[in-house]
């Protein structure tokens, strides 16, 4: 019995450990985003890209700085999308990430997080570019799944 209680306080405190570094990590309580403002709620992936290989692999080019030098997310967000730096959303929670639709994604993309580290992009990357990022980010997290607009929730990609 006493043995048997040891064990449940190594498993607890190695649990608080482990729970303090995740802290430490920026992947904070799961709390749903804002909706999307008026300007970007109806902005959606563009037709056909969810299932496109090559436009994924542009958005991980771009995420990790391959394709421009001034723009790399991984130098925050990990290039496996585990945060490198302190308070970056970690991308690779299903239960977080699918409380984003890709219209908020790509909001947030364009124009940052007000009063963190996370700025806008929009003035450095094209539109396209923003939606490949979201490409490549959905697969940390929600991989093989698709935004859909008509039922407002991720999907699986082979079910439409
Ligand atoms: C200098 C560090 C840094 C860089 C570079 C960076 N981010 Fe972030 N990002 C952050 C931080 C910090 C947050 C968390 C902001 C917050 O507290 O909500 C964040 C949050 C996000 C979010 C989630 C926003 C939300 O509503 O929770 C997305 C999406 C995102 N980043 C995408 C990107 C993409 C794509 C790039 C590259 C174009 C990028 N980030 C580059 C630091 C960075």
């Amino acid at each position: 019995m006493k043995f048997g209680i040891f064990h449940v306080q190594v498993a607890l405190s190695l649990g608080l450990l482990l729970g303090c570094s995740g802290g430490d990590e920026g992947d904070g309580p799961i709390v749903p985003p804002p909706p999307a403002p008026a300007e970007y709620a109806d902005k959606h992936m563009p037709p056909g890209w969810w299932g496109d290989a090559q436009k994924l692999e542009e958005g991980r080019k771009l995420f990790v700085g391959e394709a421009n030098p001034d723009v790399n997310c991984a130098s925050c967000h990990g290039k496996d999308g585990k945060p490198v730096k302190a308070g970056a959303t970690d991308f690779r929670n299903p239960e977080r990430m699918k409380l984003y639709s890709d219209s908020v994604w790509f909001w947030r993309i364009s124009e940052g997080v007000p009063n963190t580290k996370m700025k806008g992009w929009k003035s450095k990357l094209s539109d396209d570019d923003r939606w490949k990022l979201v490409l490549f980010e959905r697969s940390f997290g929600l991989s093989g799944k698709m935004w859909s607009v008509e039922t407002n929730q991720w999907i699986d990609a082979g079910a439409k």
